[in-house]
């Protein structure tokens, strides 16, 4: 089952230079492309959309603050079963409980500061291309 999943890879990704590294990741897994790829500073706008599920939530506003506070790698990844497959690269949200060997795991240690956003369902990376990407056929 062939998939498209919006990636994000976060300020501090971007900072520490791990954007290669973890395309690297992506890009090694058989048969997956990339279909679109953009470094960007977002807007609060933006991000108000993307975790529209989480206004509110205490961590909301920092959040925000962080994803404003440098610019991101933009990119949607297609392939096989890639919803779940890049979830399953990335980890757990919690980068202390994520398992070495997935990028959160090998790289992080804050639950905020976690590298990398991935669509979680069909349903959240169908809105989140759309809010990106939304000219990508
Ligand atoms: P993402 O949406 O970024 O792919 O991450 P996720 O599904 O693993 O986690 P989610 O629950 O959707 O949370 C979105 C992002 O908010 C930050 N967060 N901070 N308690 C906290 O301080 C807290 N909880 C979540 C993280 O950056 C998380 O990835
Ligand atoms: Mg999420």
């Amino acid at each position: 089952m062939t998939q498209r999943t919006l990636v994000l890879l976060k300020p501090d990704c971007v900072r520490r230079g791990l954007v290669g590294e973890i395309i690297g990741r992506i890009e090694a897994k058989a048969g997956w492309t990339l279909s679109a790829l953009e470094l960007r500073l977002l807007d609060r706008g933006t991000l108000e959309q993307h975790y529209a599920e989480h206004i509110g939530r205490d961590f909301y506003e920092p959040l925000v603050d962080f994803m404003l506070s440098g610019p991101v790698v933009a990119l949607v990844v297609e392939g096989e079963r890639a919803i779940e497959g890049v979830r399953r690269l990335a980890g757990p949200t919690d980068p202390i409980a994520a398992q070495p060997g997935s990028i959160r795991g090998d790289f992080g240690t804050s639950v905020r500061e976690n590298l990398i956003h991935a669509s979680d369902s069909e349903e959240s990376a169908i809105r989140e291309l759309k809010i990106f990407f939304p000219g990508l056929s």
